[in-house]
């Protein structure tokens, strides 16, 4: 008998070093942030230790590695950071006005916790506090500066909050793939590739170089163009793996409560192109993103694995 593991319980085991990692980080930044009012630090407790997947913080640590050879002190606070701007653009997502959700990674939303005003504000500190980490806690003012633009835009109005905006605005429509491509990104894809960018920025990912320059990597693109290339396929294909988890899985299993974008009249991809051919277009897009790093060789291989995984992803 082989003692290899199978591939998802190696990369399973990948991601909990992460998850670990990722997990010190936040606690650790909230406990030294001083001052917070006592019922709002409650919440960002309650919140930012609910088990999310910390798919995004992950990705900027394998990403730095995969140029660096090793996660930085700076890579661990970008984490910390997408992931205190992702779990805000949650608890918002739950909220009645938006997409009135009563459960959340497994438990209660935080409105539902804390109340809908609590929960509001609990979404202003983390998007605020995730800008004061990269200010504060990464000591090249340079590279702070990159990362900060790096999550402003991908996070902001012609990004993130694009995504949502055009969510909101989609329901009730027939929709097209043209909408769904501009919705997806958006509210999700952008993220996933300030992810892999972030990650990059931290180990000192080479950028693209003109013609014959010396560092020009095989394939013409910089590190850093492969990464931001890799980050925006898995992340479309993890906002449609999303869209078929919705109409697949169990609320038990995702930690969220299924079958709500039917019910919503959300425009998603299972609802506009079926099933199979989301299936399909998944397939497609870990292909590519895998074909995207082909570059960034050996050191690259948990990224190669993470695209396979979210394939595969139950929850
Ligand atoms: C949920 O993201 C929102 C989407 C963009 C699909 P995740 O599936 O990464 O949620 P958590 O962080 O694991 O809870
Ligand atoms: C949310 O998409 C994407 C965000 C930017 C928060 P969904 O609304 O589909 O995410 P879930 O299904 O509630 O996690
Ligand atoms: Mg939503
Ligand atoms: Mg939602
Ligand atoms: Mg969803």
């Amino acid at each position: 008998m082989s003692s290899t593991p199978p591939p998802d319980t190696e990369f399973n085991a990948l991601l909990d070093t992460k998850v670990r990692i990722v997990n010190s980080q936040l606690t650790l930044l909230l406990s030294e942030q001083q001052g917070i009012q006592e019922d709002l630090r409650a919440a960002l407790a309650y919140t930012l230790s609910a088990p999310g997947k910390r798919i995004r913080a992950a990705l900027v640590l394998w990403s730095c590695e995969a140029v660096a050879e090793q996660n930085t002190h700076e890579a661990r606070i970008a984490a910390a950071a997408i992931e205190m701007v992702h779990t805000y653009s949650l608890v918002h997502d739950d909220l009645p006005a938006m997409d009135d959700d009563d459960l959340r990674r497994g438990w209660p939303t935080c409105h539902k916790a804390f109340g809908e005003a609590t929960a509001i504000l609990t979404g202003d500190a983390l998007l605020t506090l995730a800008f004061e980490v990269l200010a504060s806690r990464i000591r090249d003012p340079w590279l702070a500066m990159r990362l900060t633009r790096q999550l402003a835009e991908a996070a902001g109005g012609s990004g993130m909050i694009a995504g949502q905006m055009a969510d909101l605005k989609a329901e009730r429509t027939a929709g097209s793939v043209e909408v769904l491509e501009y919705i997806h990104t958006n509210k999700t894809a952008k993220m996933f590739r300030c992810a892999a960018v972030m990650g990059g920025m931290c180990g000192q990912a080479e950028i693209a170089q003109p013609d014959g320059a010396p560092g020009r990597l095989k394939g013409g693109a910089g590190q850093l163009d492969a990464l931001a290339q890799y980050g925006l396929k898995i992340g479309l294909g993890f906002q449609i793996a999303d869209d078929i988890l919705d109409v697949s899985a169990s609320s038990e299993q995702l930690g969220k409560t299924a079958g709500k974008d039917i019910k919503a009249n959300k425009c998603t991809y299972p609802a506009v192109i079926g099933i199979e051919k989301s299936r399909e277009l998944e397939q497609t897009l870990a292909r590519e993103a895998v074909e995207a790093i082909e570059p960034l060789g050996p050191a690259a291989n948990p990224l190669r694995q993470l695209a396979q995984a979210l394939l595969a992803r139950e929850k």
